[in-house]
């Protein structure tokens, strides 16, 4: 412990972590890394290209742009230069942001990615933290269902690639544009569609009748209306739909434009992760035409990833009007998703060589030996205080370290050194010329 002349000048104060908060000790890390090396991975290998932005942006970006659910949710405060500040809760207004600014100078269409730290002030719950990681990947520039079908793609590739496979996941799609349209065809008004869309993008958590109530009591809609609403979402899929929109030229319009989206990811042989599902809706604002998310099979998580085509955003942050969609994947389901299908990779420090030194005169040659083989890449280790043989070969083994190399004083000077195999057992002299 410290001296006591210290512990009677400092009252001790014990300090736990924020409550949404997470350490990341190595073992943890590593863990996070692997998902982190699977999202670059994947991103690479459909040419996208990674971008970071500030943590911390002007409020204004968010207010109006993400919607009132993440409004509320914002960690913002008034810096020392009097400027009204936020973290950021999500990455796409910064992305908007940042393409005002440049997208005329870049080939399109544009592929970017991302791995930010997010923060919103949530309310304690499994699966929502006050911080997370999101991968982020969007397509700017092109307004076609090809740029659609690439995002779910990559989302979907993401997860295969850490092992998940069409049993443990989905990837539940929709259109808002055909949401709208039929919304409008079963009587809600313009102004009453983002207000519908959060009532329905509740229908799972709180059942049809609690909806209904949203749809009456605060939207303003009449009963008939709200049952009409709610008859759509009945059968969640697009037979449902066409039987009773069939005749109505917009509606079928984004009925075909959704199957063709569906036909390319069947196409590249995805279709079993894919399920239309018209209840998915997306709580974010800026969405006008495909949405979707990624949930475990079983329905025992939240989301793992959600995204959409957003055509109006980079406008509406004073950028050229250029279509865009793109999704976010965090780290915290998907971790836990990982985690109960035993897909956690073990925790493994590498060591190459553990250099066991005898004699204090040997120092300065293990040292140097020690740094050579720094030099030429390997991980290397060795005892940071004199120890006994015996202490310093249990150490090597603690941190499991693949090779030992023993320099003891007879061996030094005859220029040879003893290496043993910490697999086989196996010991031999090796010339320390050659060691290095
Ligand atoms: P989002 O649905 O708000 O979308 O977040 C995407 C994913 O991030 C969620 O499905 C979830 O896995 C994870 N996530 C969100 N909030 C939390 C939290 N508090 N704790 C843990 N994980 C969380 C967006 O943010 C959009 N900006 C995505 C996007 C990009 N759309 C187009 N491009």
């Amino acid at each position: 412990g410290p001296p006591a002349r210290f512990a009677a000048m400092t009252k001790a104060k014990s300090f736990s972590k924020l409550p949404g908060f997470r350490d990341f000790p190595p073992e943890e890390l590593a863990f996070r890394s692997h998902i982190f090396d699977a999202w670059r991975r994947v991103s690479r290998r459909y040419g996208f290209l990674e971008y970071d932005g500030p943590p911390l942006e002007s409020l204004d970006l968010y207010v109006e742009k993400s919607g009132a659910e993440i409004v509320e949710q914002l960690y913002n405060f008034t810096d020392k230069g009097g400027r009204e500040v936020s973290l950021r809760p999500e990455m796409t207004p910064s992305l908007a942001r940042i393409l005002a600014a440049r997208s005329r100078s870049l080939p399109k269409p544009i592929r970017w990615f991302t791995v930010p730290q997010l923060f919103r002030y949530e309310r304690q719950q499994r699966g929502r933290l006050r911080e997370h990681f999101q991968w982020n990947a969007d397509v700017v520039g092109e307004a076609g269902v090809w740029a659609d079908a690439e995002v779910v793609a990559l989302a979907i590739d993401a997860l295969r690639e850490l092992g998940l496979e069409a049993h443990d996941f989905r990837a539940r799609v929709s259109d808002r544009s055909l949401l709208s349209a039929i919304l409008m065809e079963a009587g809600v008004t313009e102004d009453q569609l983002p207000g519908a869309y959060a009532a329905v993008d509740k229908l799972e958590r709180e059942g049809a009748d609690r909806v209904a109530g949203r749809l009456t009591d605060r939207l303003g809609l009449t009963a008939e209306t709200a049952a009409a609403v709610l008859d759509v979402f009945a059968s969640r899929e697009l037979g449902g739909v066409v039987d009773r929109y069939g005749h109505r030229p917009a509606v079928m319009e984004r009925v075909d434009a959704l199957r063709e989206f569906v036909g390319a990811l069947e196409a590249m042989g995805l279709g079993e992760f894919v399920e239309v599902d018209l209840t998915i809706v997306r709580g974010l604002a800026y969405y006008t035409g495909i949405v979707f998310e990624l949930f475990d099979r079983k329905g025992e998580f939240r989301a793992i990833c959600g995204g959409g085509r957003y055509d109006r955003l980079l406008e509406l942050v004073g950028g050229d009007a250029l279509p865009a969609v793109g999704f976010g994947m965090g780290d915290v389901v998907l971790g836990e998703l990982l985690r109960e299908r035993g897909l956690a990779p073990d925790y493994r420090r590498v060591v190459d060589t553990f250099v066991v030194v005898i004699g204090g005169e040997q120092r300065s040659v293990a040292l140097e030996i020690a740094h050579r083989l720094r030099d030429s890449g390997e991980a290397v280790l060795y005892a940071l205080r004199d120890a006994s043989v015996r202490k310093q070969f249990q150490a090597s083994g603690t941190e499991g370290a693949r090779r030992v190399i023993v320099l003891g004083p007879d061996e030094v000077a005859r220029g040879v050194a003893v290496e043993r195999d910490m697999a086989t057992g196996t010991e031999r002299e090796v010339a320390l010329e050659e060691l290095t």
